[in-house]
């Protein structure tokens, strides 16, 4: 006989054997009889080529030989646990579904990014919701979704935030602005501007009215719009200034439809937040895409 006869199911038995070191428990544990038990135990013992067990009075010891044999059983049964747990997760991947929920100015990033994560796992079934920061807190608040992108998380114990991205909040003209190309404009400055505003509720405008508030400066609101995309068509148009997420720009910047002003105390440097609920167990396509999303290369 050689080691290459035994069994798994040898194997298992006696690592159960060496846990309970009774072959009655072992038996009733392994739904055997107590000879079968002994039987596999005997033939696992036969292709080791040495004992595995000894008696001493009513009581069973294992032998050195039997020791070294449960310690790998022990080792072939964690590695095995580990197996099924990756099969599951994978399985989870391919057929599993991701449910989203992102800010508006997230979507300047978060698709493609979830382009490029679909076609790596293309069975899982993808949604994103996207909405303002108050729609965003209120369907976390009722657990609806998988993960959620915000910049801001909020003020909760219950929640786990991790940040990914960098999300400085810049403030934005149209070209020919008196103020584009000045130095260090002082947030003063702005008191006297016609302002474009996000709609209450959003995180961007949270942002610009604690800036404003923080440099004891009136905020002027004269037109409130509810997207970032409304803001920058409005201030290329030259209506006022506005303050965003650098993101939401970064094409008219390039394009010189719009520019930015170098004011004290900007950008404002926030980040991009994936949150869930604390206590949520993550399915393996939301911890696959946690973790697609904190080793993007974003940060
Ligand atoms: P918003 O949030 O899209 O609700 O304005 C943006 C942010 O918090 O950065």
């Amino acid at each position: 006989m050689s080691l290459h006869h035994a069994t798994l199911h040898q194997l298992k038995i006696f690592n159960t054997l060496a846990r309970h070191m009774s072959v009655a428990q072992t038996a009733r544990a392994m739904h055997l009889t107590p000879p079968a038990v002994s039987i596999q135990v005997k033939q696992l013992a036969e292709a080791v080529g040495e004992p595995l067990l000894e008696q001493v009075g009513k009581q069973l010891y294992l032998t050195e030989t039997g020791k070294v044999v449960a310690a790998a059983c022990r080792d072939i049964f964690d590695r095995l646990e580990l197996l099924s747990q990756d099969l599951a997760a994978m399985e989870g991947l391919h057929k599993g579904s991701l449910h989203l929920a992102a800010l508006t100015t997230a979507q300047y990033f978060i698709p493609r990014l979830l382009g490029e994560f679909s076609r790596e796992y293309p069975g899982l079934d993808v949604s994103l919701f996207v909405g303002n920061r108050e729609a965003i807190l209120d369907r976390l608040s009722r657990n609806e979704d998988d993960l959620y992108i915000l910049g801001q998380p909020p003020d909760s114990t219950r929640i786990f935030a991790e940040p990914f991205a960098e999300n400085p909040l810049v403030a934005i003209a149209y070209p020919d602005h008196p103020l584009v190309g000045r130095k260090r404009i002082r947030p003063k400055q702005l008191g006297g501007e016609s302002f474009i505003a996000r709609e209450q509720g959003s995180g961007t405008r949270l942002a610009c009215e604690s800036f404003f508030l923080e440099h004891e400066v009136p905020l002027s609101v004269r037109l409130e719009l509810g997207s970032n995309e409304a803001v920058k068509q409005t201030v290329a148009a030259g209506l006022g200034i506005s303050i965003i997420s650098k993101s939401a720009v970064q094409a008219e910047l390039a394009s010189g439809e719009i520019a930015m002003l170098d004011v004290v105390g900007l950008p404002l440097q926030r980040q991009w937040y994936v949150v869930r609920p604390e206590k949520k167990i993550q399915t393996a396509a939301a911890r696959a895409f946690q973790d697609f999303l904190v080793t993007s290369g974003l940060g």
